[in-house]
C-alpha cells in the first residue's frame, strides 16, 4: 500500500451517536489497531456527540473497555489506548439542538483542527437533523485542509427517502467528501473477489454465460435479531442486507474489468451491473422473491421464541427474517444466467459465500458410477468464516473399480498467509483518513440499489399477505425457498459453518 504511512497532522474524529454499540465494538477497536500498526497520524482526537448524560471521563472509560473487549489482537497495549483517548471530548446534546453544534464548532476552532471527519453512527432518523445542522454551520469548513463525512447504512428506506438523504448530504458536502460505508466492502475476502478475477489469467475467460450455469450468493447468519429487533422490524432482510451487502457482492462478481483500479473506474463498472439488473416489478417481483420468518422452535426440550415472539416485534409483523431471490443481469456477459441470492437470520451456520456453478459437460464419456452424482464443477469464494477459495471437480477413485468421486482444490487464507484478515472497519477507516473512496458506495450506486429494491417493496406492499412462510430455527429457511430453486432443477448449496 504505497504511501499509506505518510499521512501527518491531527485529525478530529467526531462521532455522532458515540454512545451506541458501533463505536465501542467496531470503530474504536479499529482505530486502536490502526494506531498500533502506526498507520494513522500520531494524533487522532475522538470527539463524541450524543444524547446520553455522559462526560469526557465516562466516554473514555466505556471506549477503553470496548477496546479491551473487542480488539482483534490481545493483549492490548494500554499506552496506545491512552494516547488515543486521553484527550477525547464528549459533547452532550440533542441532535436537533443548535447549541451542541456551536460547542462542537468552538472546540474544533480552539484546537485548530485542519482535518475533520464527521461520522454518523446514530439511528438513521437523526441523519437529516445532523446534516442540516452541520450544513447550517458553514464555519466548520473555514481553515480546514479537508472535511469528510462518513454515513453508515441504511441510507434511507426506499428510493424517495434515499434521494432526500442524498439531497441533504449534497447540500453541504461534495461527493469527494462523502464516504458511504458498506462494511462488506472492507472485508479482505470481498476485496479479493476483484484480485482473484482480475489478477489471474485463468478464471476470467470462463466467467460468463458460456461456461457458467448459475451463481449462488449466500449470507447466512445463525443468530436471531437479538437486541436490534426494534430496528430490524422496520427493515427486514431486504433493507438490512439485500439493498446493500448482497447487491454489492453481485456487482463485484459480475462487473467488467475497470480500466484502472481507482475509485471512479471501479464504481463506474459496478454501476453498469446495477443498471443491467432486470427489474423485479409487480408479479415478476412476487414470483422471484421468497420471504420467510423464523418460527417458535423446540430444541433440546426448550422452545426458542420465533420472530413474532421477540421483544419489540409487532405481533402481526410481516417483516422477513429470510429472503431469497432470483436475479438476472441483462448484459452480454450474463444474459440468462440466474443469480440466486439468499440471506437470513437463525439459519444453521454463519457463512457467507459466492458459488459459481459451471455448466455440465456436453456428453458423458464415462459410463461409470459417478459418486459425485450429477455434481458439477463449482468454484466457491468463501468470504467468512474460514476464508478461502475451493474448486470442486470429479476425479477417478483409485482402484480397479471405475468410479468418479468429487474432490476439492482448496486455498485457505489462514494456511497461506498465517494470520487472520484485518477487520473491515480498519481498512475502511484508514481509507477514509487517506481520502480513498474505492471501497465506499457512490451516490449513483445507492440510488440505483434503491431503485431496484423499491420496486420489490412496492410489489410486496401492493399484494399484502397476512403472514409469511415460517421456518424452524436452525433450518435453511422456508420450504417455499427450496421449491423455488428446485423448479429450475437446481438446489441450494448446503453450507457448513
Ligand atoms: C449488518 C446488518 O449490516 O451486517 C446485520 O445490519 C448483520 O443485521 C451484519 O448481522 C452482518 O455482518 P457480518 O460482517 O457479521 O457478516
Amino acid at each position: 500500500m504505497d504511501g499509506r504511512n505518510e499521512t501527518t497532522g491531527s485529525i478530529a474524529f467526531v462521532i455522532f451517536g458515540v454512545t451506541g454499540d458501533l463505536t465501542k465494538r467496531k470503530l474504536l477497536p479499529a482505530l486502536y489497531q490502526l494506531a498500533r500498526e502506526k498507520r494513522i497520524p500520531e494524533r487522532i482526537d475522538i470527539i463524541g456527540f450524543a444524547r446520553r448524560p455522559w462526560d469526557d471521563g465516562l466516554m473514555q472509560q466505556v471506549l477503553t473497555e470496548g477496546i479491551h473487549e473487542y480488539a482483534r489482537i490481545s493483549p492490548v497495549d494500554n499506552k496506545i489506548i491512552s494516547e488515543l483517548l486521553s484527550d477525547a471530548k464528549y459533547i452532550l446534546s440533542e441532535f436537533e439542538d443548535r447549541k451542541g453544534y456551536d460547542e462542537l464548532n468552538r472546540h474544533l476552532d480552539d484546537k485548530k483542527y485542519r482535518k475533520v471527519i464527521f461520522y454518523l453512527a446514530t439511528p438513521p432518523d437523526s441523519y437529516a437533523n445532523i446534516i442540516n445542522n452541520i450544513s447550517a454551520c458553514q464555519d466548520y469548513a473555514i481553515n480546514k485542509e479537508w472535511l469528510r463525512i462518513v454515513v453508515e447504512k441504511p441510507y434511507g428506506r426506499d428510493l424517495n427517502s434515499a434521494q432526500s438523504l442524498e439531497n441533504d448530504l449534497r447540500k453541504c458536502f461534495s461527493e469527494e467528501q462523502i464516504f458511504r460505508i458498506d462494511h462488506y466492502l472492507g472485508k479482505e475476502t470481498v476485496q479479493n473477489i476483484l484480485v482473484f478475477r482480475f489478477a489471474n489469467g485463468i478464471f476470467e475467460p470462463l466467467w460468463n454465460k458460456n461456461f457458467i450455469d448459475h451463481v449462488q450468493i449466500t449470507v447466512s447468519e445463525s443468530t436471531d435479531v437479538g437486541t436490534r429487533a426494534g430496528y430490524f422490524d422496520t427493515s427486514g432482510v431486504i433493507r438490512d442486507m439485500f439493498a446493500n451487502h448482497l447487491l454489492q457482492l453481485v456487482t463485484l462478481t459480475a462487473m467488467e474489468a475497470p480500466y484502472a483500479f481507482n475509485a471512479e473506474s471501479v464504481r463506474d463498472e459496478k454501476m453498469k451491473v446495477l443498471k443491467s439488473l432486470r427489474p423485479l416489478i409487480s408479479k415478476v417481483a412476487l414470483e422471484n422473491t421468497i420471504r420467510g420468518q423464523y418460527d417458535d422452535t423446540k430444541i433440546a426440550e426448550k422452545v426458542l421464541p420465533g420472530y413474532l415472539h421477540e421483544d419489540r416485534v409487532a405481533k402481526n409483523s410481516i417483516t422477513e427474517t429470510y429472503l431469497s431471490a432470483k436475479l438476472f443481469i441483462d448484459n452480454w456477459r450474463w444474459a440468462n444466467v440466474p443469480f440466486y441470492i439468499r440471506s437470513g437470520k437463525c439459519l444453521p451456520v454463519r457463512a457467507t459465500e459466492i458459488a459459481i456453478q459451471f455448466k455440465q459437460i456436453p456428453l458423458s464419456l464415462f459410463n461409470w458410477k459417478n459418486m459425485a452424482g450429477e455434481a458439477p464443477n463449482v468454484l466457491v469464494l468463501r468470504l467468512q468464516p474460514d476464508e478461502g477459495i475451493t474448486l470442486s471437480f470429479g476425479a477417478k477413485l483409485p482402484g480397479p473399480v471405475n468410479q468418479i468421486a468429487p474432490v476439492n482444490m482448496e486455498f485457505c487464507y489462514q494456511d497461506a498467509f498465517g494470520s487472520e484478515p484485518p477487520e473491515a472497519y480498519e481498512r475502511l477507516l484508514l481509507d477514509c483518513i487517506l481520502g480513498d473512496q474505492t471501497l465506499f458506495t457512490r451516490h449513483d450506486e445507492v440510488i440505483e440499489q434503491w431503485r431496484f429494491v423499491t420496486e420489490i417493496l412496492k410489489a410486496w406492499e401492493e399484494n399484502p399477505v397476512k403472514e409469511l412462510p415460517k421456518y424452524q430455527i436452525g433450518s435453511w429457511g422456508p420450504v417455499e425457498s427450496e421449491q423455488f430453486i428446485s423448479r429450475d432443477n437446481r438446489n441450494w448449496r448446503n453450507l457448513q459453518g
